[in-house]
């Protein structure tokens, strides 16, 4: 595996002048945020030896290479699912290639159900922590110890840093942030009202089915982490309706112009780059 993604990353290098700092990982009905990045490569996956291909509709397949806020940034237009089929190892393959080209942090994103009464649809929740119903975990198996540690440690998932400086950039361009708890589960089927309720309950403010596996990867390589849910859906008692992909796209794309906002505010005065 080391060796594989060793080669991934030394591919990459040497089709791309770009030296990313940040890696940015855009979720469902979220690629808009590449119209604010200016553009210097834009590598599909099918050409990157190793990657996994991405299948669900509304995803496209590619990396994008340039500037965002003036500072190095790759994108995946498109994630791994594991609800596509791919292993949790695949769907966490791109991020770890990603940090051996010299990433130094992780901004990811997704479409999400809000389960807080709170939210409203195409409002954004910066992720404070998450409960994890993945089967398995990307770490699983022989470790890699140039990855980083057996067990690594998940007492600060979401980096605090980043979190506070998203709050007062969301204050300054004015769009309302809350924050939360996200669950992921495997998908691909939407929750039934009964478990709705019940990740309520247990304290999970949104629901998706992306995000937790390259969060994992990401804190065993030690690279502070960002992310965002965008509501998509709202799913509380009383107002329970049916969910479809179309309508996530729908609602996810609308807010794509916030969230890219949100990211670049972050970017700026993020601690962790140069
Ligand atoms: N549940 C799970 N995943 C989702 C949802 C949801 O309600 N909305 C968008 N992704």
């Amino acid at each position: 595996m080391w060796k594989k993604l060793s080669e991934t990353a030394d591919y990459l290098l040497s089709r791309t002048s770009i030296r990313p700092e940040t890696g940015i990982v855009l979720g469902t009905g979220l690629g808009n945020l590449i119209n604010d990045i200016s553009i210097t490569d834009t590598i599909p996956y099918t050409e990157i030896p190793n990657f996994p291909v991405t299948t669900v509709e509304g995803h496209q397949g590619n990396l994008i290479f340039g500037h965002l806020a003036e500072k190095p940034v790759v994108a995946m237009q498109g994630r791994f699912h594991y609800y596509e089929g791919f292993s949790m190892v695949e769907t966490v393959f791109p991020l770890r290639v990603l940090k051996l080209m010299g990433i130094r942090q992780a901004f990811l994103s997704n479409a999400a159900g809000g389960i807080n009464p709170d939210y409203k649809v195409g409002e954004i929740m910066v992720i404070r922590d998450h409960i994890n119903f993945f089967p398995e975990s990307p770490l699983r198996g022989k470790n890699i110890d140039e990855l980083g540690t057996r067990f690594p440690d998940m007492s600060e998932p979401y980096d605090k840093s980043l979190i506070r400086i998203a709050h007062s950039v969301a204050s300054k361009i004015g769009i309302r942030l809350h924050q939360g708890i996200y669950l992921g589960n495997p998908g691909p089927s939407f929750e039934t009202p009964a478990e709705y309720t019940h990740y309520r309950m247990i304290g999970a403010d949104a629901i998706g089915m992306s995000t937790i596996p390259e969060v994992l990867a990401a804190r065993h390589m030690s690279l502070p982490v960002f992310a965002v849910s965008v509501v998509t859906n709202v799913a509380i008692p009383g107002n329970f309706s049916e969910n479809t992909h179309e309508d996530v796209q729908i609602a996810a794309n609308r807010a794509a112009a916030d969230m890219a906002k949100l990211f670049k505010g972050v970017i700026v005065e993020s601690p962790y780059l140069s």
